[in-house]
């Protein structure tokens, strides 16, 4: 798949918390909606894809796990592939085009590099550069119980500009599989990114 200029294009972090599900069914949408994705994944994000998603959930041949689990439609997208210690990656600049990105699943250790800008690896710079440029940041933290520094991390952050999107799916739409759940939760960040979606029904 190649990058064309003329995409939506997003950042999508996945880092070592649980919740994979959550990260490929986001991914999916934005491709199946004909976005570039810039996807960037921690040592432990590519741990997690593995232990709760299988072995075909490797980073390098995402693309095909997700046109195998979601169809064809996700091939309307495209994706580039970052190493999380190449700090000269083009997302680590405030000049490239990317107008917003999500940290999907954060860890708390992720969260707490965004929280202090500390910029360590790749996820935690092109997070600082989307709260730098004021452009959209959601980070979807999974943890629980939180410590009060893990709390204090999620303010610094919502003080910053970004927005704090619990991996919390909720029940009132009677979800019957994991997958509902994870629609839910790339329903929501889809919202929060400006699209409209059918991935849960509309509350009435
Ligand atoms: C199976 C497994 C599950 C984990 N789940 C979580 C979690 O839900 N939340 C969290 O903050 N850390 C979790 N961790 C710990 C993080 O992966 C660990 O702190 C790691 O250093 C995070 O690094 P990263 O943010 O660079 O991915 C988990 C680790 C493993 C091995």
């Amino acid at each position: 798949m190649s990058t064309d200029a003329a995409r939506r294009s997003f950042t999508v972090a996945i880092t070592g918390a649980s919740g994979a599900l959550y990260a490929t069914r986001t991914m999916a949408a934005l491709l199946e909606r004909g976005c570039h994705v810039e996807l960037v994944v921690s040592d432990y994000g590519r741990r997690l894809l593995r232990d709760e998603l299988g072995e075909t959930a490797s980073v390098d041949r995402m693309v095909e796990f997700l046109v195998a689990k979601h169809g064809e439609a996700v091939r309307r997208g495209s994706v580039t592939l970052y190493s999380n210690k190449d700090l000269g990656a083009k997302i680590a600049s405030g000049s490239q085009g990317c107008e917003g990105m999500v940290v999907v699943p954060c860890s708390m250790k992720t969260l707490a590099g965004i929280a202090h800008g500390l910029s360590r690896n790749l996820v935690e710079r092109a997070a600082d550069v989307m709260l730098k440029e004021r452009r959209t940041l959601i980070i979807v933290p999974r943890e629980t119980p939180m410590s009060l520094p893990q709390l204090k991390n999620m303010v610094l952050c919502a003080e910053a500009g970004a927005m704090l999107m619990p991996a919390m799916p909720a029940f009132y739409q009677m979800p019957k599989t994991l997958d509902d759940l994870a629609n839910f939760m790339a329903g929501k960040i889809l919202s929060a990114l400006g699209f409209s979606h059918d991935l849960y029904p509309a509350w009435e």
